[in-house]
């Protein structure tokens, strides 16, 4: 491979964190005159920004690469991005010839030289960790859909002994608050009405203000609320040890952070939560919830569940079940546990069998959309705001999200980045439809 590539796409798996790496892949590569490829277009360089989390998550990186091969035999420049790539380094261009370059999540300002060197036939690797080196030497953001993402926090301290994160993305850092004003004042200017926070341990975000005082990722919100045309604030993913006061507070006071959290459990058996070293307890959990919900009694509360940990038996998995009936989810992701090559709980005695794993997921996963489905059926006849994110299927439908997350479709003529009133008029366990609210008419 001489040529430099004209043509670029990027593919990103898991998390929203990936999501913003992908977008900010793609800003990067656009500033040095690539286009991106349209759809159905082959690309001459595909970025596979992947995820590790899971095994199976892992495993789709290398499929994906192997399907990128054409018919013809020939292919695209591959970069192999994001988690995998840290995790696996020059093993993952071992496993693979088709692999051209291997980035970190870390490294990915250095994408457009590493393509550069690529083309010449070099196979470079760069999964260095510098403290965020990155964000400095990305271009500004210009254009922006009406939700954007925002990373301001990024790694993990906590160990949770199932989890590659702490390996894949390295310590906690948080990303300085003159950074983070300046990329959220640019997303606005660029089209953004909400804005949600990023991190793997987001509420764990830390920094000090123009003035120098340290403060929390409360005082981050509250300092983003102030920005003209912003209206909605969002954050996740957060754990329980990070829930601060000050946060919890500003769900009751600042109206522009949205009624949501997405506050994983993992389990609701203390042994379960001991063994996964979460450093709460099932009791302990449920009264941050209870503070929560004083400070804002409508808050949607999300989770995440891991299912099948070594060592998980029936009545640890019917804690689970108890938990989720005490909560009461909004909304949840649920997963068979899966042991990641490193982590404590890899070697951990106790495996629980396949087929009960995936009876104990499908139980959870019923309970859990009974819940949703509540959740969602609570609001019909409720008027709400809706933000239009994107077109829906039929003529004249357009689809929004509403303060809690939840997609409603309706008939209207507004366009996508609008705010619109709507009624709901029904519920399904993923969505809801409403009408638009009807003009009042005066007396
Ligand atoms: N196996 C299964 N699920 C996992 N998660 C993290 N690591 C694992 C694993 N090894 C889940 C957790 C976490 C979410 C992002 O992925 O529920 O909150
Ligand atoms: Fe997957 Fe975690 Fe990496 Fe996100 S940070 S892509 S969830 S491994």
């Amino acid at each position: 491979m001489t040529n430099l590539p004209k043509t670029f796409r990027v593919k990103s798996f898991g998390c929203q964190m990936n999501v913003y790496d992908g977008e900010r892949m793609a800003e990067l590569l656009g500033a040095q005159g690539m286009a991106a490829a349209s759809d159905g277009e082959d690309a001459e360089l595909v970025v596979l920004n992947t995820c590790h989390i899971r095994e199976r998550a892992a495993e789709r990186a290398y499929s994906e690469v192997g399907r990128l091969r054409r018919e013809d035999g020939s292919r695209p420049m591959i970069a192999l991005a994001g988690c995998v790539a840290q995790a696996e380094g020059a093993e993952a261009a071992r496993r693979s010839k088709m692999i051209d370059l291997v980035v970190g999540p870390q490294a990915y300002h250095r994408l457009p030289a590493m393509v550069a060197e690529a083309a010449t036939g070099k196979r470079p690797i760069d999964t260095d960790m510098p403290a965020i080196a990155k964000f400095g030497a990305l271009p500004r953001r210009r254009r922006s859909g009406p939700s954007a993402f925002l990373t301001v926090q990024e790694g993990c301290d906590k160990f949770c002994t199932y989890c590659v994160v702490p390996y894949t993305r390295g310590a906690e850092i948080s990303r300085p608050w003159a950074d983070i004003l300046g990329e959220a004042g640019a997303l606005v200017d660029g089209g953004a009405r909400e804005i949600t926070l990023l991190g793997q341990n987001v509420n764990a975000w830390s920094g000090n203000d123009e003035a120098g005082r340290a403060g929390g990722l409360d005082v981050l919100i509250r300092h983003l609320a102030r920005i003209d045309g912003l209206e909605r604030i969002r954050y996740t993913t957060s754990h329980p040890a990070d829930m601060t006061d000050g946060l919890i507070a500003a769900h009751g006071e600042v109206p522009k952070l949205m009624p949501y959290l997405h506050l994983p459990v993992q389990s609701g058996s203390d042994a379960v939560l001991k063994a996964m070293n979460r450093s709460h307890s099932a009791d302990t959990y449920l009264r941050l919830i209870e503070r929560v919900r004083a400070a804002r009694p409508d808050i949607a509360i999300s989770g995440d569940f891991i299912v099948g940990f070594p060592g998980e038996t029936e009545k640890d998995f019917c804690d689970t079940l108890a938990i989720v009936d005490a909560v009461g989810y909004a909304s949840a992701y649920s997963f068979k546990y899966s042991p990641r090559p490193g982590t404590p709980a890899a070697s951990m005695e106790g495996a629980v069998e396949a087929q009960v794993m995936d009876e104990r997921l499908q139980r959870l996963q019923r309970r859990l959309a009974a819940h949703s489905l509540a959740f969602n059926r609570a609001t019909i006849g409720k008027d709400l705001t809706i933000l239009v994110d994107r077109k829906g299927r039929l003529p004249g439908q357009m689809i929004g999200k509403s303060p809690w997350l939840q997609s409603v479709f309706v008939e209207t003529a507004a366009a996508i980045g609008e705010l619109v009133d709507v009624s709901i008029t029904h519920a399904l366990p993923n969505s809801m439809g409403g009408v638009l609210r009807p003009a009042r008419v005066a007396a």
